[in-house]
């Protein structure tokens, strides 16, 4: 009997890594078309190059990874000039930037915020917000994927509640909110300690499998 539950475990498990094996190998073929698609990163912290803009780094790695139709690029808000939404629109660094959001090519997004007292950061805010111009007259950023990366200088130090507030505000914009298979579920989650997050291997794994999971999810929505 054992022997034979034994056997038959075996074959499933065979069976599964069979199916595993060729959707695996179909995906690429199946999704997407044929064209290229772009996902953009963006670091919300105010210092540039610092430990959030290398999370977001490692997810779109790990995103450019999986086919080679997609392209990515990392926009590091670090040092930029970004004010809140205002009436009248501030005349600042976001003029530049809105444009790569407007691009028929975008697949999807990647955001990045340090943890600032259990929340986004107000650069990450500030962001969000000017992204206004995108939902009208038209929903530009409607049915793409986003994940969201948070870095922390504290474990439990409220990575997940900043990815859930930035989930929250990019559902307004009609975006498609991508978590990742064990252990990112809600995200990434990173831990910096003394301004690296190099130790961080489980962290690093989360950005990785985020990254991938929006690149897979662009290919599928194209
Ligand atoms: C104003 C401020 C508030 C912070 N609050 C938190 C916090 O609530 N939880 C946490 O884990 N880390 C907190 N940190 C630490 C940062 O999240 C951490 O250093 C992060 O790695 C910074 O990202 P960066 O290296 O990309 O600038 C805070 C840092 C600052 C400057």
């Amino acid at each position: 009997m054992q022997e034979n539950v034994t056997r038959r475990n075996f074959l499933a498990t065979a069976g599964i890594a069979a199916v595993a094996a060729t959707s695996v190998s179909t995906f690429a073929a199946e999704s997407g078309g044929g064209k290229t698609l772009k996902l953009l990163g963006i670091s919300c912290s105010p210092r540039k190059g610092m430990t959030t803009a290398k999370a977001v780094q490692a997810a779109l790695d790990a995103a450019k990874a999986v086919d080679p139709r997609i392209q990515t690029e990392l926009i590091d808000l670090g040092g930029l000039n970004i004010a809140p939404w205002s009436p009248k629109p501030p005349d600042d660094d976001m003029k530049n930037l809105l444009p790569k959001f407007q691009d028929p090519a975008l697949g999807g997004l990647i955001i990045g915020s340090p943890a600032y007292f259990r929340s986004l950061s107000g650069l990450a805010k500030c962001f969000l917000e000017r992204l206004a111009p995108l939902r009208e007259p038209k929903m530009v950023l409607a049915e793409k994927p986003f994940g969201v990366v948070a870095v922390g200088a504290f474990r439990n130090g409220g990575q997940e509640m900043t990815i859930e507030q930035i989930q929250a505000i990019l559902l307004c914009y009609g975006m498609i909110p991508v978590g990742g298979h064990a252990p990112a579920f809600q995200g990434a989650t990173l831990l910096s300690a003394n301004d690296s997050i190099a130790q961080d291997e489980l962290g690093l794994k989360t950005a990785a499998q985020l990254g991938r999971r929006v690149a897979e999810a662009a290919l599928k929505l194209a």
